[in-house]
């Protein structure tokens, strides 16, 4: 279950027993009672320290849980399907819908997933998907060389060393970023001029791009509740006017387009 993960201290190998992980140094990491385990070496700091609070965290899986984005995991899923990997990460994984999406849907992998914030990957191990959850840092990520045969990575930001050191010759690494109309019918309330997103590639590295899928569609939000929470988990949050925020709180209904891009990395 923990196969492919190693000591965020020393490097070594991780064993799995009585509730906690340890290494043959002497390392050892206690699991959580909802089973994560927080692999964040000494001085680095958690999410919550650097930004993703609880707040944020509960507003992603109110809104992703009702299903409004579940076309972009249905296409990550056809991914999986086509590819049949053995081993499958979640980076950055949040708090856990994708994860859980794409575990249930495809049957044939062992999941991985990781997050910074530990409150994230709290939410994240209360799915009880099967999947390995833990806390750890794109920028060391304590996980084999060459061990990951696909992995996920959706809205987060990008490593592109440590991602290409843990994906396996041959695999894959897919990740997600907005596209140019993702959302525009909510900024299209929050802000007099709306701007299109630029739809920026991250720099890959030694990656190759070999393919990049466009996820469209339209949703309808009639619940204020799900406004707020689609609002607190975009960047708009910080940046919006209050009127702004009172004009979406008074509508009674908000249908905007989303639009994502799958990019597909191979090694
Ligand atoms: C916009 S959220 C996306 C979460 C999830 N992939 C999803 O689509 O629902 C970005 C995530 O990246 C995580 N994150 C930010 N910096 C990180 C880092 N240096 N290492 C690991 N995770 C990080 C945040 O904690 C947050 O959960
Ligand atoms: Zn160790």
């Amino acid at each position: 279950m923990y196969d492919i993960l190693r000591c965020p201290v020393c490097g070594e190998n991780l064993t799995a027993e009585g509730g906690r992980l340890f290494c043959t140094r002497g390392h050892s990491f206690d699991m959580a009672k909802e089973g994560y385990v927080n692999l964040l070496s000494g001085g680095h700091k958690s999410g919550e320290e650097i930004g993703d609070n609880r707040q944020m965290a509960r507003s992603r899986k109110n809104f992703l849980d009702k299903g409004y984005y579940s076309p972009l995991a249905d296409a990550a899923a056809g991914l999986l399907e086509q590819r049949q990997p053995k081993t499958v990460l979640d980076i950055c994984c949040g708090e856990g819908y994708y994860t859980e999406y794409l575990s249930k849907r495809y049957r044939g992998g062992s999941f991985y997933g990781f997050d910074i914030s530990k409150e994230m990957v709290r939410l994240a191990a209360k799915r009880r998907c099967g999947a390995s959850l833990f806390v750890a840092n794109i920028s060391r990520i304590p996980i084999r060389d060459e061990s990951v045969d696909f992995a996920f990575h959706f809205f987060a930001p990008f490593h592109s060393g440590e991602f290409y050191r843990i994906i396996k010759q041959g695999g894959m690494l897919v990740t997600a970023i907005p596209g140019k109309r993702h959302l525009f019918g909510l900024k299209q309330v929050l802000y007099d001029t709306p701007y299109e997103n630029d739809e920026a590639l991250p720099d890959v590295g030694n990656f190759k791009i070999t393919r990049k899928i466009k996820v469209r569609d339209e949703i309808t939000l009639t619940d204020s509740e799900d406004m707020l929470s689609l609002l607190q988990m975009t960047p708009y949050y910080y940046h919006t006017p209050t009127e702004g925020i009172n004009k979406l709180c008074a509508l009674s209904s908000l249908t905007t387009e989303i639009e994502f891009v799958l990019v597909c990395c191979e090694k």
